[in-house]
């Protein structure tokens, strides 16, 4: 069966490859920029007997981002330095065990609600939804079996560019009302961007909010370098403050004057051990910012640069909301494909509306009805600093 099935891939890999090859051959000799090039191999096979396929897109740049179908999964993306070298940007595992064994979302989809919704449930048009919790009596995440850990299926796009991820999500599943036909579409461009586009539709009123959990490293060395020295800048004049459980209280707070102003440059480690209540609460930075002016279109968010190795990460959504998350809860006892994973030795961005929403009728709405669809866009755009 699995020589089969590796057979078979091993033929597409061939196929796909080789009409690559013709085209590019062509566009190089009409002299315009190779584009993305796709492959895929055998990855691993789950415990129900489905085969994960690792789905390459490489781009003219010597960009690469490996997906995989288990939680639709970032396994791997690798970006040019300042010096050209390639280099692996996010954490990750080898295989698909550890994945499923102990996974904190590495560079997974996240779904149906990112962050956290408080007392375990949400009351919506009149009717309590109580959700299974697995954060003290919160549900992070989406729940135990969260979209992290489903399988999607997946196509590759005829551009050779892009991939197209499907799930459908039963009505009651983690709790949430409805069946949710989800999509997510990943694109590598040939001007090292990774754009994520979410789709979802329902049979029922229902609350969405999908994300990706990639965690962030751009020294390209997690083995030996923390990212308290990377520099970031989040267009965003205020933030949301949390309670105990890391529910927001509700309230915008300014961040002028405060660790959580990054509307100019700051090294992530410049004020994180700071004596301030917040920074406590999250252990260090684990909040959502408010996104100024957010008006649906697709608007630069947040700009994360490494000075060693002059990569740069632009950051720009559709969404109204930015978790900054500086990878607190990391900690040696969890060895990834690099090593251990020591305490904020990645960060992530996950773009996203606020948490808490579906509790929160203040915040901006995440309910999704009969007959209108959810469609969202983040973009990381890779380039190099001097
Ligand atoms: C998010 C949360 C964090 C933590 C991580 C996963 O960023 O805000 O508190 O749960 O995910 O470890």
């Amino acid at each position: 069966m699995i020589t089969l099935y590796s057979r078979s891939i091993l033929l597409l890999t061939a196929l796909i490859f080789f009409s690559c090859g013709r085209k590019s051959a062509q566009k190089d000799a009409d002299e315009t920029p190779a584009v993305t090039r796709m492959s895929q191999a055998a990855f691993s096979v789950m415990p129900d007997g489905r085969k994960v396929t690792l789905y390459t897109l490489r781009n003219s740049n010597g960009m690469e981002m490996s997906v995989m179908n288990y939680g639709g999964i970032i396994v791997s993306l690798k970006v040019p330095d300042r010096q050209g070298r390639v280099e692996e940007v996010t954490l990750g595992f080898d295989s698909l065990s550890q994945y499923i064994a102990n996974n904190p979302y590495f560079g997974a989809l996240i779904g149906r609600y990112g962050n956290r919704i408080g007392n375990g449930g949400f009351t919506l048009e009149g009717q309590k939804y109580k959700l299974p919790t697995n954060d003290g009596t919160n549900q992070l995440h989406g729940g135990p079996k969260g979209f992290d850990k489903v399988y999607w299926d997946i196509a590759a796009g005829s551009d050779s560019a892009s991939l197209t991820l499907t799930y459908m999500s039963p009505d009651g599943e983690q709790g949430y009302p409805g069946n949710l036909s989800a999509e997510v579409k990943y694109t590598l461009t040939d001007n090292n961007e990774v754009r994520i586009d979410y789709r979802a539709t329902t049979d029922k009123p229902t609350v969405v909010n999908l994300t990706n959990h990639a965690y962030f490293n751009l020294t390209g060395d997690a083995a030996k370098n923390s990212i308290l020295d990377h520099s970031l800048e989040i267009n965003a004049s205020h933030f949301l403050p949390v309670d105990e459980k890391l529910i927001p209280t509700g309230e915008l707070t300014p961040v002028a004057g405060t660790p959580f102003d990054f509307t100019t440059p700051h090294r992530v480690g410049e004020r994180i051990e700071g004596d301030d209540a917040q920074l406590k609460a999250g252990r260090g930075y684990d909040h959502c910012w408010v996104i100024d002016d957010p008006d649906g279109s697709l608007k630069p968010v947040a700009i994360l640069t490494e000075p060693q190795s002059g990569r740069r990460m632009d950051v720009l959504t559709t969404e109204p909301g930015i978790q900054f998350y500086s990878g607190n809860f990391l900690s040696e006892s969890l060895v990834a494909r690099h090593g251990p994973c020591a305490f904020r030795s990645a960060l992530c961005l996950e773009t996203q509306h606020f948490p808490d929403s579906p509790n929160k009728p203040e915040f901006p709405s995440v309910v999704l009805k009969p007959g209108d669809t959810y469609n969202t866009t983040t973009v990381y755009r890779f380039s190099v600093v001097e």
